[in-house]
């Protein structure tokens, strides 16, 4: 299964069959503390009457609340997202698991209402992204991780492939055999990975994408070959990305034509089922490039000036990352938005500055590279406005 689909997730899961999903990541946008205007959700256990069906073989009726524009704020942040990890719960496999990716605005409030929901038996890890990027504030400690939260639909019965995890660097490789060093050594609950940089050839140029390496890890983990991975908040299709190279199949869910779009692009190599919309016609090829006639040697210093006529003639090859305009709008792919990041490609590039025990996960090199994507300059649109914040 490889479907992308249009639409407001709290619309589209109910239509979703039962039990289809290994694995739910999802990746809602955060609570910015700007007004927002997000349309919000009731879903009401019935007696067996309403018309969706739900966790435990339950039914509940699903209606829309008008809550118009307001102050942003972790109230209706939860009341936007709980309906919906509701709704989704009943795609899962009875031994699937749900990642929901918050930061330190919102994750202390999902992770009650979720305890609620699922018992707090189902909670597993919450798993810190630590990054290094951008700004520093510098009347408090600058923020730089995000939160994963791990529950799983039955607390004993789950997939978790130990052997699965990507091996990293000890703190202090000298206190341990030389085969243990070369070896690595399994990650903890606190995984470092750089952003994706601005310059890289992941980048989409979608505001808030997400690292492929932190997808890889999670999908290979908890889930296997031949599942199908769920992400209804899917932005770029980072997930699909991600479950594709490791053999899962996806269904992505995004209310923003631009994101289904720009994940439809990335993914046109896996042929993926568009519903809602259209997959975007391929790029043209590019012309090609006139060869340059040199100019004669000059007598007295020929090496010279042939290399320069050649470096000036011949323009540099565009790489995918390249070619991709970056989005109109100024916010980088950090997940850390408060921060303004600063432009340059130098800093973009930077690796946090990790100590030989806290290193960040290597990025895969399997499976084909992304095609290079080209991506039309992004509009802002309403449903984007989560994705700007005050700087600090
Ligand atoms: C933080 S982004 C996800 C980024 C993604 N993880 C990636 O790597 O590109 C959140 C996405 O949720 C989408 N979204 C917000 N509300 C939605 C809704 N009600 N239904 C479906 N998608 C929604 C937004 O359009 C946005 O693309």
């Amino acid at each position: 299964m490889k479907r992308i689909i249009l639409g407001d997730n709290a619309e589209v899961l109910p239509t979703l069959p039962e039990g289809f999903a290994r694995l739910i990541y999802i990746d809602p946008p955060f609570n910015t503390g700007e007004p927002q205007k997000r349309e919000r959700i009731r879903v009401v256990a019935t007696d067996g009457a309403g018309d969706r069906g739900g966790f435990g073989g339950r039914r509940y009726e699903v209606s829309k609340v008008e809550s118009g524009s307001y102050e942003d704020d972790f109230g209706d942040f939860e009341a936007f997202l709980m309906p919906r990890i509701q709704l989704a719960l009943r795609c899962l496999t009875p031994d699937g698991s749900l990642f929901v990716h918050l930061d330190y605005r919102e994750v202390h409030y999902i992770k009650v209402a979720l305890d609620r929901l699922l018992g707090r038996k189902h909670f597993k890890n919450e798993i810190i992204w630590a990054y290094d990027f951008g700004g520093r504030s510098r009347n408090r400690w600058p923020s730089k991780h995000d939160t994963i939260l791990w529950y799983t639909k039955d607390p004993n019965d789950y997939v978790f492939h130990f052997d699965e995890m990507d091996r990293i660097p000890y703190m202090a490789p000298g206190l341990v055999s030389k085969e243990k060093a070369k070896r690595g050594k399994t990650p903890t609950d606190v995984w470092w990975h750089t952003i994706v940089p601005t310059a890289g050839r992941e980048k989409t140029g979608y505001p808030t994408q997400k690292p492929l390496g932190i997808l890889n890890r999670v999908i290979k983990v908890h889930s296997s070959p031949g599942d199908v991975v769920l992400d209804f908040f899917a932005g770029s299709g980072t997930t699909a990305e991600a479950a594709i190279r490791h053999d899962r199949g996806f269904v992505l869910i995004d209310s923003n034509p631009e994101a289904v779009r720009v994940a439809a692009t990335r993914l046109a190599r896996f042929e993926p089922e568009c519903i809602g919309f259209e997959l975007p016609p391929p790029p043209p090829p590019p012309l090609p490039l006139p060869v340059p006639s040199l100019p004669p040697p000059l007598p007295s210093s020929p090496s010279f000036v042939a290399d320069t006529a050649v470096l000036e003639s011949t323009p540099e090859p565009s790489g995918p990352e390249l070619s991709t305009p970056e989005p109109s709008t100024p916010e980088p792919s950090s997940p850390e938005p408060s921060t303004p990041e600063p432009s340059t490609p130098e800093i973009c590039a930077e690796v946090p500055p990790i100590g030989p025990g806290v290193p960040e996960i290597c990025p895969e090199v399997e499976g084909p590279l992304p095609v290079p994507i080209h991506v039309e300059p992004v509009e802002p649109v309403s449903s984007l406005h989560d994705f700007t914040f005050p700087s600090e």
